[in-house]
């Protein structure tokens, strides 16, 4: 059931929800999530459950503010602090050393955990109401079925796990890719899954290199966001640069059938029949990261085959979209 997050009283419905042991459709300025008190072993376990996420894979615990942190980890690095007063609330997970009795089953048994304060009013309404009642913590994967398209709306969601899912609906997700993640428990800071914070902005505000996690000798965490293939639409995905595409829809002409385009300049005329379905890539990074996820389930929707994406440029601030859609062609 979806309910708006325009009447407080459904801001309260939901942090009750969550404080009962209920799973909740939760928007994030991000992509939604699908919460759970990330204390309640027995709520946690429904979100593996109604994903289909294998149970070793950690969760997002969210909380409410940077307070929150210390019922979850024993410590926090200066440049992890620095990196929470910067950018918090806001996109941006932190994997910090996780104290032994908080949140083990949404950690995934892991020895850390992945901590965010989200910046999307709702969430952080929840959040508080949630904190009030002594729940410090909401665990959320993204509301989607494993390995598939993240959510950026309440029908989103819904469509993934039908009407007897509670969902909180605060509109359409800002961002649209999930959050840049940066492990602090190797010393140094190290990106796990690039997002809408960039690299360079990572590195001006702790002042340290951030480094890959493969350019490390100790072993990465498991990280789903992470798995080659990720983020997949059920039509088949491919990469191509410009003169690619233009030269592979002339070679079809207008006779293609079941094909989606998503590039930055349109087709010419003529090649644009009816089996085409081109939809326009922004040339800001930001607005395609907004797009990407809405873009890739409305070609779905369309039961187009076979999905062409214009490969983006090569440069920081597109880091997060080149990733999710080379996962979704993988
Ligand atoms: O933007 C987001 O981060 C969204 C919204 C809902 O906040 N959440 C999200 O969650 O993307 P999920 O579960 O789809 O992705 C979480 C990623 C996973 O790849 C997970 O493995 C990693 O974070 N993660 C969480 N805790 C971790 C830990 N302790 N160590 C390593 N990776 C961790
Ligand atoms: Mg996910």
């Amino acid at each position: 059931m979806i309910i708006s997050g325009n009447n407080p009283a459904h801001v309260q419905q939901a942090a009750d929800a969550l404080c009962a042991g209920e799973l909740l459709g939760l928007p994030t300025e991000t992509v939604y999530g699908l919460a759970a008190d990330a204390n309640n072993e027995t709520a946690v376990a429904k979100i593996f459950k109604a994903k289909g996420r294998p149970a070793n894979h950690p969760l997002i615990v969210h909380v409410a503010s940077s307070a929150s942190v210390n019922n979850f980890v024993s410590e926090v690095p200066a440049f992890a602090q620095a990196l929470m007063t910067q950018f918090w609330p806001g996109p941006l997970t932190l994997i910090l050393p996780r104290l032994p009795d908080t949140a083990a089953a949404a950690a995934g048994g892991q020895n850390s955990v992945g901590l965010r304060c989200p910046s999307h009013p709702l969430a952080l309404a929840v959040l508080k109401a949630c904190a009030d009642k002594g729940v410090w913590g909401v665990a959320a994967p993204s509301a989607n079925m494993f390995g598939r398209v993240s959510p950026t709306s309440a029908a989103h969601v819904q469509a993934e796990f039908g009407d007897a899912l509670l969902i909180l609906d605060g509109g359409e997700c800002d961002v649209g890719i999930e959050s840049t993640i940066v492990d602090c428990t190797r010393g140094v800071p190290v990106l796990l899954r690039p997002g809408q914070i960039s690299r360079t902005q990572i590195e001006q505000a702790c002042g340290l290199k951030l480094h890959n996690p493969d350019a490390l000798p100790t072993a990465a965490p498991r990280a789903s966001g992470t798995l080659a293939s990720h983020y997949a639409p059920s039509a088949k995905v491919r990469l191509m640069q410009t003169a690619e595409w233009q030269k592979a829809l002339a070679a079809l002409g207008p006779h293609t059938q079941n094909l989606a385009l998503w590039s930055v300049e349109k087709p010419a005329n003529e090649l644009m029949g009816a089996g085409l379905v081109w939809r326009a890539l922004p040339a800001d990074a930001n607005q395609a990261a907004h797009d990407l996820f809405s873009v890739l389930r409305d070609f779905d929707a369309r039961g187009v085959r076979t999905i062409w994406i214009e490969m983006p440029p090569d440069t920081p601030e597109w880091e997060g979209v080149r990733d999710r859609i080379q996962r979704a062609a993988a």
